[in-house]
């Protein structure tokens, strides 16, 4: 599957995520332990980390597509200009945004009804786009040496490779929230009452 072809998504109008300057990271809400997410009621756990990290990501990668574009003019000549990143973080970015858009029209309002077992497949579809988020991440690093900025880098290349190491950390521990907490949870909440053995005699 391909970053930009997920599917069942809305088009819907894109707002800032938050009224932060251009320029400035957002701020993000502090990293709760996993395990402390294993006990905490599913929809407090939808609300902080999942949907504040939907609006962090959306904004700081928007942000990033800028400052990419900047660097990659500034240094076109350079051997290991990052040619062709900020193509790519606009593409990434559309595609979460879909990928968003579908878990909060969706996936989450089905969640919070008691209605998980009716969207399975739908949850199948997005655990299949995180899989396609990790390809994503792995071509920025091919595009960025590594997230390693040169040794003549300036101040903005530096600060945009460690500001898309945040973002790849943000994305990937996002993602494992969902795959390995949120949804075994909600399977195990909500189970499927047509299965065998679970449907009464
Ligand atoms: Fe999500
Ligand atoms: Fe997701």
């Amino acid at each position: 599957m391909r970053w930009g072809t997920f599917r069942n998504f809305r088009n819907q109008p894109e707002t800032p995520a938050t009224n932060a300057p251009l320029s400035e990271s957002p701020p993000l809400s502090p990293e709760r332990p996993l395990e402390d997410l294993e006990t905490t009621p599913i929809p407090d756990l939808i609300a902080d980390p999942l949907q504040t990290d939907h609006v962090w990501l959306l904004r700081e990668v928007g942000r990033l597509v800028v400052l990419s574009e900047t660097v990659e003019n500034q240094f076109a000549a350079h051997e290991q200009a990052p040619t062709g990143l900020g193509t790519h973080l606009q593409a990434m970015r559309e595609g979460l945004a879909r990928h968003i858009d579908s878990e909060e029209q969706v996936i989450y309002p089905a969640v919070l009804a008691g209605n998980a077992q009716e969207i399975r497949g739908a949850i199948r579809d997005l655990e299949l786009e995180h899989v396609a988020m990790d390809k994503a991440l792995a071509r920025m690093r091919e595009l960025t040496t590594d997230l390693t900025a040169p040794t003549d880098a300036s101040e903005e290349w530096q600060e945009l490779y460690s500001a898309l190491l945040a973002v790849e950390n943000r994305i990937k521990r996002h993602a494992r929230i969902e795959d390995e907490i949120l949804f075994p949870r909600v399977f195990f909440e909500q189970p499927d009452s047509q299965e065998p053995g679970q449907g009464g005699s």
